[in-house]
């Protein structure tokens, strides 16, 4: 079985998802959405496609809603996603479905795994679990999408846009004096939203929270000014939470994206 898959990932769980799958499944062709979102129209020929990528607040990331809002698929494509989370993944099939639905298809079948957050914070021994666990819980859902098996996503409710929708900086991501004008936010940032100004990363509103820029700054001199009334409901403050990423990722991975 021929497929292309599809992945966003900021921290590297998406992408060590996406391998783990490639691994598993054989015949896959990886496309990073980064590199291809900015197409006017994105022509898929294969009739077997995976989507790989984190959920935000119940939704999937902007990136990857762009690039759907621009695929035109075979008739009748099988379309599966396997979501990486830290607790849950809400709605995110049910977004993916009615998007993909203005788009001619539907969302086949979805699948999730859990591993430690790029956002809110796990308890250190949980993370240690979902890592350790990362290919084994794969493994599970290799069966469903090697035999095109079909579940419905399809919601009657019209599910509500979140802050992570469409391209803002809801959290006020923002670089502080320790920034070294090194770069690396500009070539990780996904949304090409950083420029260096005067010797420091300057942050727009071109943004998808995709915390990229906040995890692999070198100095820790991005932060989150811009608090919102779920850091309080979840107990966390996350402004400048501990640096997270995927141990068998590097930097170079993860930049590679956008090429
Ligand atoms: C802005 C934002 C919102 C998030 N929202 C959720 C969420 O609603 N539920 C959840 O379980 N994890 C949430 N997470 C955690 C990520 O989904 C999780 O850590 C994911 O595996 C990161 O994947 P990546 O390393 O491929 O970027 C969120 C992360 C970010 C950056
Ligand atoms: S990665 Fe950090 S130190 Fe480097 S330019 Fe960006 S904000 Fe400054
Ligand atoms: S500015 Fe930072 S959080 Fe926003 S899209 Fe770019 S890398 Fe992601």
């Amino acid at each position: 079985m021929s497929i292309t898959l599809y992945y966003f990932s900021a921290t590297g769980n998406s992408l060590t998802t996406a391998r783990i799958l490639v691994q598993e499944l054989g015949d896959c062709r990886l496309v990073p959405v980064a590199a291809v979102k900015n197409q006017p129209k994105i022509v898929e020929e294969n009739n077997t496609v995976g989507f790989v990528f984190p959920v935000y607040y119940g939704e999937m990331p902007y990136p990857v809603r762009e690039a759907v809002s621009k695929m035109v698929f075979p008739a009748d494509s099988y379309v599966f996603a396997v979501n990486t989370y830290r607790g849950h993944g809400g709605a995110a099939p049910q977004r993916l479905d009615a998007l993909l639905r203005t788009r001619g298809q539907k969302l086949s079948l979805a699948g999730g795994v859990p591993m430690p957050g790029n956002s809110f914070i796990n308890a250190p021994e949980k993370d240690a679990a979902y890592l350790q666990q990362q290919e084994e819980n794969i493994k599970t859902l290799i069966p469903a999408i090697r035999n095109k098996e079909v579940q419905n996503y399809f919601s009657e409710e019209v599910l509500p846009l979140r802050p992570v929708s469409y391209p803002n900086n809801f959290r006020g991501i923002t670089a502080d004096d320790n920034c070294i004008g090194c770069g690396r936010c500009v070539s990780v940032c996904p949304m090409n939203n950083i420029s260096l100004q005067n010797g420091k990363a300057l942050i727009g509103d071109n943004c998808a929270t995709c915390l990229a820029c906040f995890h692999w700054c070198p100095v820790e001199a991005i932060w989150m000014s811009k608090k919102e009334e779920m850091w309080d409901r979840m107990g966390q403050d996350i402004a400048r939470r501990s640096k997270y990423q995927h141990p068998q990722v590097t930097f170079s991975d993860i930049t590679a994206q956008k090429n």
